[in-house]
């Protein structure tokens, strides 16, 4: 595989040629990738997904647990793997980044200490990656066209993150919203559940919708026109989940299912437009990014890209490999910030919680981390 991505204009455009290992166990997958970043380009030599999906199906979630000691048993027979896909020896890297949160922290703490001990080993560099940070430089992997150049406005949607991001470079970026409850992905997954479509639900649940009327039942519009770019989708989580109490017949499922999925791309369209405004008045660039699982949803992209579309803005969503977890997305994030001399400790801890932009999340108490705060 032969990824490339431009990084002339990212700050990263280090003249040594830069290989990187990236880890990544924060979630249901366990993930291993070779980057190399040379002469102002970044090339993806390996990039292997081990995903547990058949492991949790029939607690229709991730189990943390079975998560962790599944990342046990998979990493290092995976992170071999990348290594041999890329024709290297670890004594070839220059150094190795490790997801160190948000997520799941047993898993986040095998990948990371998996990291550390090959640090240690072979005496690399560790670079502790935030989670959020490897989706927000996906989109600098593309198989085509132009990657996406700094700065740039992120929608990052997936199974646990539904957040607003402004990207002005590698560790530069500020969370202009956030989810106050759920995320995007998760009320794709209830609701899906809610449906016996199976876990993970978000693409079941998409064919479902193809057959469906979206506007037969009326659902929550939270937010709808409110000030600020944060989300809520709890209200329709739980409305959709009684609604599908109710269904009697396929086409009722798939109204359901088909309103749902209209819904869900309303209220992110909404709250992307608004931060699109914003950026616009800040930056002369105008280029906006869709990241994480829910972007491979086929109405989700759509709307989106007629939004950006409406206010001048180029739209890029990274293919879908990067799109959802992986460890490329890790390793660049890694070698972006190797190249920036970014590294980090070896005691640096796993973190379940870990915001990109602390600052901000820490002065608004609405996103304070707890059982009440936003999952990340
Ligand atoms: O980024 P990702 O792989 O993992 C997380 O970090 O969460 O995203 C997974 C999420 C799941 O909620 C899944 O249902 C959703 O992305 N998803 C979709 C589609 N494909 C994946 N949701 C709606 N439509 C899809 N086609
Ligand atoms: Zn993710």
């Amino acid at each position: 595989m032969a990824t490339t991505a431009d990084y002339t204009s990212a700050g990263a455009g280090a003249n040594a040629a830069l290989i990187v290992l990236g880890l990544e166990t924060s979630c249901d997958e366990t993930a291993a990738s070779v980057v190399r970043l040379s002469d102002g380009r970044a090339e993806v030599l390996s990039s292997v997904v081990h995903s547990q999906i058949d492991d949790h199906a029939a607690f229709g979630g991730v189990v943390p647990e079975i998560a962790a000691r599944s990342h046990v048993e998979m990493i290092d027979g995976v992170a071999r793997r990348a290594m041999a896909e890329a024709g290297l020896d670890y004594a070839d890297l220059s150094g190795v980044a490790a997801t160190a949160g948000p997520g799941l922290v047993g898993g986040v703490m095998v990948g990371l200490s998996f990291g550390k001990a090959v640090a240690l080993a072979r005496g690399l560099p560790l670079v502790a990656v935030n989670h959020l940070e490897g989706h927000a430089v996906s989109a600098r992997l593309t198989e085509s066209g132009d990657p996406a150049a700094y700065p740039f406005l992120l929608l990052l949607v997936s199974g646990g993150h539904c957040q607003l991001l402004e990207v002005r470079g590698i560790g530069d970026m500020s969370r202009l919203g956030t989810t106050i409850d759920d995320a995007a992905g998760e009320a794709f997954d209830k609701t899906a559940k809610a449906l016996d479509l199976g876990y993970p639900g978000g693409p079941a649940l998409e064919k479902l919708a193809a057959s469906g009327d979206a506007d037969r039942y009326d659902l929550p519009r939270a937010l709808l026109g409110r000030a600020g770019y944060d989300f809520s989708f709890s209200g329709l989580k739980t409305a959709a989940a009684r609604l599908a109490m109710t269904v009697k017949t396929d086409q009722d499922r798939a109204d359901v299912a088909a309103g749902v999925q209209a819904a869900i791309a309303r209220q992110l369209t909404e709250r992307t437009e608004r931060a699109m405004a914003d950026f616009a008045q800040r930056h002369e660039t105008r280029r906006f990014v869709v990241a994480g699982g829910v972007a491979a949803n086929r109405t989700v992209r759509t709307r989106l890209e007629a939004a950006a579309t409406r206010h001048g803005f180029s739209f890029l969503a990274p293919p879908l490999a990067y799109c959802t977890d992986n460890a490329a997305m890790i390793a660049l994030a890694g070698a972006e910030r190797l190249a920036l001399g970014l590294t980090s400790p070896m005691d640096v801890a796993a973190r379940p919680r870990w915001p990109l932009d602390e600052a901000r999340a820490l002065a608004d108490p609405a996103h304070k981390p707890g059982r009440k705060g936003a999952k990340a």
